[in-house]
């Protein structure tokens, strides 16, 4: 069983991924944290908690945290367009009765690491502005991160901000960079990989099958998510980024990994989240992350599909 703390941005990527962790045999959420990222913290906070009462999860608490980068100020433009205005455009679902608990996430997830009996994973699908902290803020609490297990960058493909960054680095390069020189075990899941791991409509149109609450749901915001993909890059599928960070946690046959030694440029804007790895060891630097090379397409949209008819069942504490 892993114990783990989702740290998002919902985001539709990132609404399915807590769906799926939820609904996973092995893995016990301990909490989830926001972070500014798709859209503004307030809304991916609602967004997080909203997503989680309407999936039944009632009992794992949400902590909102860091309301803009560590020294920049939030990029609203992709985001926006992508996951429309609040972050979560699409399907209806009413607003949350379960609070957002007061504590900041950044407190939550040092406290919670302090605190639990076993190792926890760290699951950032946003920028990574709360780690960053949690790791200059606390830095014993090192010994208890089972693995960081990232969203993030683009190594051998283009990124999807500029040609050099994806997103959630690109937000926060300098908080991704105090991530990656951590000396964490990190595991991260780029662009490389998230958009070979594509749904196609008819993927899709088997999940709204499966008919009820949840499959409509998640049917929904791959509406509207692949309708944004169309319009904004031209590309006739979805990706679901943020669920593939859950999906090697399900399966670890799901990706293959390549250990190598991965930088992040803090320069302006041309190269700003450019992930680079050091792939022919020339900078005799230790490797310091598994990059993600290959994905099982067809296992990760079986996984979804088969978790979303699931309900939620609660693993208690560790
Ligand atoms: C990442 O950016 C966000 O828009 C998604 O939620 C995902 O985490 C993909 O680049
Ligand atoms: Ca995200």
């Amino acid at each position: 069983m892993y114990n783990v703390i989702m740290d998002c941005d919902p985001g539709h990527d990132d609404a399915i991924a807590l769906l799926l962790a939820s609904r996973a045999d092995n893995i016990r959420i301990l909490g989830v944290t926001t972070v500014a990222g798709n859209s503004t913290l307030e809304n991916v906070t609602r967004n997080a908690r909203r997503v989680l009462d309407y999936a039944g999860v009632t009992d794992v608490d949400v902590y909102a945290g860091a309301n803009k980068p560590l020294m920049r100020e939030l990029y609203r433009l992709t985001g926006a367009i992508i996951h429309g205005e609040d972050g979560l455009g699409g399907p209806e679902i009413p607003e949350a009765v379960t609070p957002v608990r007061p504590e900041h996430a950044v407190e939550f997830i040092i406290r919670t690491l302090r605190e639990c009996p076993e190792k926890v994973v760290l699951v950032p699908t946003g920028p990574l502005t709360n780690i960053a902290m949690v790791l200059t803020q606390a830095p014993d609490v090192k010994e208890k991160i089972e693995r960081i297990v990232i969203m993030g960058g683009a190594i051998y493909d283009p990124g999807n901000v500029t040609s050099a960054a994806e997103f959630n680095i690109y937000q926060d390069p300098e908080a991704a960079r105090i991530v990656f020189q951590s000396g964490c075990d990190i595991y991260l899941n780029t662009l490389d990989i998230s958009m070979k791991a594509v749904f196609y409509e008819e993927d899709k149109e088997r999940i709204r099958a499966k008919g009820g609450r949840i499959p409509t749901f998640v049917a929904e915001l791959l509406d509207f998510f692949g309708a944004t993909h169309v319009e904004h890059f031209g590309f006739f599928a979805c990706p679901i980024h943020d669920a593939l960070c859950v999906g090697v946690l399900i399966d670890e046959n799901l990706v293959t990994w390549e250990h190598t030694y991965v930088d992040v440029s803090v320069a302006e804007e041309l190269t700003r989240g450019e992930t680079v790895a050091d792939l022919w060891n020339v900078t005799g630097h230790a490797p310091n992350c598994h990059i993600a090379r290959t994905v099982n397409r067809e296992r990760f949209v079986e996984m979804i599909t088969e978790h979303m008819g699931r309900s939620y069942v609660s693993k208690g504490r560790p």
